[in-house]
């Protein structure tokens, strides 16, 4: 890629940078004061679907290790990395490109379709980290209704692209709903979406339940992108480590939309990962958590009569119609935030699981606010 080019493929990226919301904004929204950060302070945390059991012990020890090597750059360790997620995905370090978190390259991948002008289809309700870069970008963005049962809805997604559409966004699961397609609807779709224009499907929670993974249809399909993280089950959501796998060419694409070669996460945050990508017994250990602290959420909802939708994920959609009081409102009397609406005019909150004693504390004050009403 020429020179003049390079640079304003720099100027896109970091421009869609500037234009996303700040963070100040960011933890208003999710009901956290400003000045709050880690996971304790008496606060219990449910609005960032974050790991309550992490940092894993192995990849706090490598993080410790690695400070000695942070005033070099991370070329080396952005290389290994790339190695140890290629041997876990089935794939070569050339199908990888990490970033800061995933939501870096969801920004990277919505940079490279405004350069490429056109319009975005998405899912609503969905994870839109990219929807503020895409509007200030003049990207116009087509959002479908998932279906009665919450469901993306593959068929409208495909009919909703037009000659015009330079990118679907798919997440699955889908954050805030928890729910999966099925794995021969998803190759369908990949296969029919990427045929036309890039499909970048959003796999941050594809590890919680094992939900089916489309990464074995990257080297065939140029046009399909999957964003993973470490933020989730890996429980490294602070440190930023995330990354996307796709066809060589498209990585080497994306990768000159970042700000300069091996942009991304901190040296100290790559072997943090390294640390963590095959301790299995923590991994685990955090699903099964997940199953006991979702199932006392359950429980209590089915108690109060409360309709939920069942989740693949770290996060249960639930409706509130039924209760006779506010519930973020309630559950914040009880230093528990994170309830939070992800639709206009609905009646529906999603909130993330945290560890069995929180979700317990979760449902009893539920409970006790539904008896004083
Ligand atoms: C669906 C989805 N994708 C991506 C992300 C971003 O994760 P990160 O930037 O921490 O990797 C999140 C975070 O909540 C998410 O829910």
């Amino acid at each position: 890629m020429e020179r003049r080019q390079l640079i304003k493929h720099s100027a896109f990226a970091v421009a869609a940078f500037a234009f996303s919301k700040n963070l100040f904004a960011i933890q208003e929204e999710r009901g956290m004061p400003n000045s709050f950060e880690g996971s304790n302070g008496g606060i219990i945390k449910l609005g960032s679907n974050e790991n309550p059991h992490g940092p894993a012990e192995s990849a706090k020890k490598a993080m410790i290790d690695a400070v000695i090597i942070s005033n070099r750059y991370q070329f080396d360790t952005n290389a290994q990395l790339r190695e140890a997620i290629g041997k876990l995905t089935g794939h070569s370090k050339d199908n990888i490109l990490l970033g800061a978190g995933s939501s870096e390259l969801l920004g990277v991948v919505t940079s490279w379709t405004a350069y490429k002008k056109g319009n975005i289809v998405a899912s609503e309700p969905t994870f839109k980290v990219w929807l503020p870069a895409a509007r200030k970008l003049g990207l116009p963005t087509k959002l479908v209704p998932l279906t009665a049962s919450k469901h993306n809805d593959l068929n409208a997604l495909a009919s909703g692209m037009d000659a015009d559409t330079k990118m679907v966004y798919l997440c699955n699961p889908n954050n805030p709903t928890g729910t999966v397609s099925p794995k021969t609807e998803l190759e369908a779709f990949v296969k029919k979406v990427s045929s036309k224009t890039v499909l970048l499907l959003d796999e941050a929670y594809t590890d919680y339940y094992d939900s089916p993974s489309m990464a074995h249809m990257v080297n065939d399909n140029p046009n399909l992108i999957i964003a993973k993280t470490f933020s989730k089950t890996y429980g490294m959501a602070g440190a930023r480590v995330g990354y996307v796998l796709a066809h060589p060419d498209t990585i080497k694409e994306l990768s000159s939309f970042m700000a300069w070669a091996n942009a991304g996460p901190s040296a100290v945050s790559m072997k943090g990962a390294l640390g963590v990508i095959n301790d299995k017994a923590f991994i685990d250990y955090v699903k099964s958590e997940n199953i006991k602290a979702k199932a006392i959420l359950y429980k209590g909802f089915d108690d109060l009569g409360i309709k939920y939708i069942e989740s693949f994920t770290s996060f249960v959609y639930f409706d509130t119609k039924p209760y006779p009081k506010n519930i973020p409102a309630v559950l914040q009397a009880s230093n528990i935030v994170g309830a939070r609406p992800f639709e206009d005019n609905s009646t529906w909150l999603r909130i993330s699981i945290g560890t069995v004693q929180e979700m317990t504390k979760v449902v009893e004050a539920l409970k006790a606010g539904a008896a004083k009403a």
